[in-house]
């Protein structure tokens, strides 16, 4: 009987064990004594703490939109019950909450405070689709960097950043804050943005832990509706939709956070694949994941739970440690616990995982920002000259008809025309931190302080034009007698600041309000029209792309974009940057992105009435993925393979040579694409492997080198197995995704 008993004890242990999907993971820097101290003292505390305070470090709450802490949450922090806010920033405000915590709180477990520091603190950046134009992680990682220092500086030591979410369809407004639709390059944003944010080590003061957001799939919203539903295949999960946060978390990335979407029926905050089985168990994260805005609650609304109670348990047991703003953890966790649908051990490890990162973060020994540094750090001249460089570097050439640009420095006069070419506030796009449109350098500004420099006192001729969203042209007249008295216009439009970004999805793609009207009467006057774009997603800009002489993608550009838009438009600084994402020609042909797979009849006769197209359009791009022109012109050749043959596990190196053959110094971004021809499950036409931003002088020529090994030629299997399979892949190197100057090899592998 007794032996039975003891079986039938081990049987439900073990199915328990089984049945909670909570996985939890011995951290990876085990070995190391550091962190088995770590452990030990998380241990310790977890000894001493009641449950009301287990609860309490599973709780976020917001602060006050100014960066303020809210008084009720006081007390909160002197009772042990709030482990961490949003919003409040600012050393003085953020030392008086900590105090609390560290002098009055039972068990002195300092506060952690968050803030979205997306691009830039104070000092902002371009936003992330246009510092992923730049296609230089180096540049990306200074721009995180100097991020992390002003927001450490302001007691700020958790950033909900970086964005990670591959984005195919440009209607979805958060397109802007991610690296565009390439899970490659995604990844190389997200290593070089987490390295930036954190560094080595993130307990140094000038750093912070990062977040991978939002975990996952969120930007495959259906019809690029903020927080729509998704459904995504599981390869296409793992081949397009992972890789970014795969990088995050091969870099360190302290945490994560779980997004708003449903995903394939189970919403991604309370995913126990997703969070439990893939993060954990797969990836072995050992950090924490904390819910997006009331994503725990929402549930509710999405119809998995009934109750918040339902809610808690969903979200807590498929692996979201901390709830950001709603408080169904808080307020139901001890009654589930009562009831036996929360266990002690669920509860215990996300406070664990919660502790194990403020540890790491040092926050234990050093909980408090150095109030009398914060002014000398943030906005200092050296980030100011960091946010100009890195933007320049993040401008796109998308046409240059008979070298319009670069413009001469001693024209008589310039008309400045457009809603957004003086506009400060749209300079320095959404989810902009503390940054503070009084510091942003507009078009206007940065083209005047460029020509009061040159010795020919060119007269510039300001117009708005018009609203950037409304119905009215009565700054026409005035724009056109700019153009008029000019001998070139150039016109600074596209989107507000705030059409993308959260919840700020569009069905068209169009120039908003009477814009592209605006554009026709100065392109009536017969004098050059140069483009300056500023949007946050790509436009559907045909006529522009037809009839303007030049188009600048510039994004919105920070707090120093005036600046570096006008070094680029007088030649100061060459342009290198190319698209992250492509340009449709029109929203119906969306979803539209270079790696697609192939059909059974693609359209490349456009004779053949039964292939893949569309009637009335082309099913090409406006401007594909990876496209962006220079001031100067490169030319690659002698593309080598180091063997023709390699065995399945093998690798080899390709190398091509590209030359400058302009008459100014530039650069170009070499890209690597490879495709294999036949394999078990279908493969994209195009994927890219490889990419390096090469900066030469005039006549000067370089070999980039490239390995493929598995890493780059595997792929998921029907049975969700990363495999190399034998084959034919092509290679194609270029300078866009569909580069007609492009160079082309194969090579065979063989079975291993
Ligand atoms: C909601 C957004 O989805 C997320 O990206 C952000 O970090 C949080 N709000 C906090 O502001």
């Amino acid at each position: 009987m007794r032996v039975a008993k003891i079986q039938i004890a081990a049987l439900m242990f073990v199915l328990i064990l089984i049945t909670s999907t909570s996985i939890a993971v011995t951290p990876k820097k085990s070995a190391s004594p550091q962190q088995a101290d770590i452990e030990k003292r998380i241990n310790a505390l977890l000894a001493r703490m009641t449950l009301e305070e287990k609860l309490g470090q599973l709780q976020q709450l917001d602060g006050e939109a100014n960066g303020n802490y809210r008084p009720e949450h006081l007390d909160l922090v002197r009772r042990g019950l709030l482990g961490s806010t949003l919003n409040v920033r600012g050393a003085r405000r953020v030392n008086e909450l900590q105090r609390i915590a560290m002098n009055e709180s039972r068990l002195k477990i300092p506060m952690l405070f968050a803030f979205d520091v997306i691009h830039g603190y104070r000092t902002i950046f371009p936003v992330p689709l246009g510092e992923a134009s730049s296609w230089d992680a180096a540049a990306v990682e200074r721009a995180a960097s100097v991020a992390a220092a002003e927001s450490a500086a302001a007691g700020v030591r958790w950033t909900f950043a970086p964005m990670l979410d591959i984005a195919r369809d440009p209607r979805w407004g958060r397109i802007v804050e991610g690296s565009g639709e390439d899970p490659y390059l995604g990844a190389a944003m997200a290593r070089a943005r987490v390295r930036g944010f954190q560094g080595e080590d993130y307990s140094q003061p000038d750093k912070v832990v990062a977040c991978a957001k939002h975990w996952v799939a969120y930007g495959a919203a259906e019809g690029g509706r903020d927080y729509n539903t998704t459904e995504v295949s599981e390869n296409t999960l793992r081949e397009i939709y992972f890789p970014p946060f795969k990088a995050a978390v091969d870099a360190g990335v302290g945490t994560f956070m779980s997004a708003f979407n449903d995903l394939d029926g189970v919403p991604a905050s309370a995913n126990p694949f997703t969070l439990s089985e893939v993060l954990r168990g797969e990836w072995k994260f050992d950090g924490f994941v904390v819910s997006d805005y009331e994503s725990v609650k929402e549930l509710i609304k999405h119809g998995i739970a009934d109750t918040e109670a339902q809610a808690a348990r969903a979200a807590l047991t498929a692996g979201v440690d901390m709830e950001m703003v709603s408080r169904t953890y808080n307020q139901n966790a001890a009654q589930l616990l009562k009831e036996g649908k929360l266990s002690q051990r669920e509860i215990d490890e996300a406070v664990r995982r919660i502790l194990r990162i403020k540890f790491r973060l040092g926050l234990f020994e050093k909980p408090y920002a150095d109030e009398a540094r914060e002014n000398r750090v943030i906005a200092s001249a050296e980030n100011i000259r960091a946010a100009r460089e890195v933007a320049g570097r993040s401008l796109v050439l998308l046409k240059n008809e008979r070298e319009a640009l670069p413009l001469s420095k001693t024209l008589r006069s310039i008309a400045v025309i457009g809603p957004l070419a003086d506009s400060q506030q749209d300079m320095i796009g959404s989810w902009n931190g503390d940054g503070r449109k009084e510091d942003a350098v507009t078009l206007l500004a940065g083209i005047k302080a460029k020509v009061s420099k040159s010795s020919a006192a060119t007269k510039i001729n300001y117009a708005k034009g018009c609203e950037i969203n409304d119905d009215s042209t009565t700054g026409f007249a005035d724009a056109v007698r700019a153009a008029n008295d000019s001998d070139v216009a150039v016109l600074a439009v596209g989107e507000s600041a705030e059409m993308s970004g959260e919840a700020s999805s569009r069905a068209s793609l169009d120039l908003p309000g009477r814009q592209l009207d605006l554009v026709k009467a100065i392109k009536a006057t017969g004098k050059p029209v140069i483009i300056v774009l500023m949007n946050g997603r790509p436009l559907t800009i045909n006529w522009l792309a037809e009839n303007a002489n030049a188009i600048l993608e510039t994004w919105f550009a920070g707090t120093e974009g005036g600046n570096a838009i006008a070094d680029a438009l007088f030649g100061d600084i060459n342009l290198g940057g190319k698209l992250p994402l492509t340009f449709p020609r029109a929203v119906g042909q969306i979803p539209i992105y270079y790696n697609h797979k192939n059909t059974g009849r693609p359209p490349v006769d456009p004779k053949n009435k039964y292939s893949s197209k569309y009637l009335d359009m082309p099913v090409t791009p406006l401007y594909p993925f990876g496209y962006g022109l220079s001031y100067t012109e490169f030319r690659l050749s002698n593309l080598h393979l180091s063997q023709p043959r390699i065995r399945a596990d093998g690798s080899l190196t390709l190398s091509v040579e590209v030359l400058n053959t302009g008459t100014r110094a530039g650069d170009e971004v070499v890209q690597l694409y490879i495709h294999q021809t036949a394999a078990s499950v279908t493969r994209p036409v195009k994927q890219l492997e490889g990419f390096e931003r090469v900066a030469l002088r005039a006549n000067e020529r370089r070999r980039v080198l490239f390995t493929l090994g598995s890493k780059q030629l595997g792929f998921y299997n029907r049975r969700l197995r990363f495999v190399v399979e034998p084959g034919t892949f092509q290679v194609f190197v270029g300078t866009n995704s569909a580069d007609e100057r492009g160079l082309e090899a194969r090579f065979e592998v063989f079975e291993k």
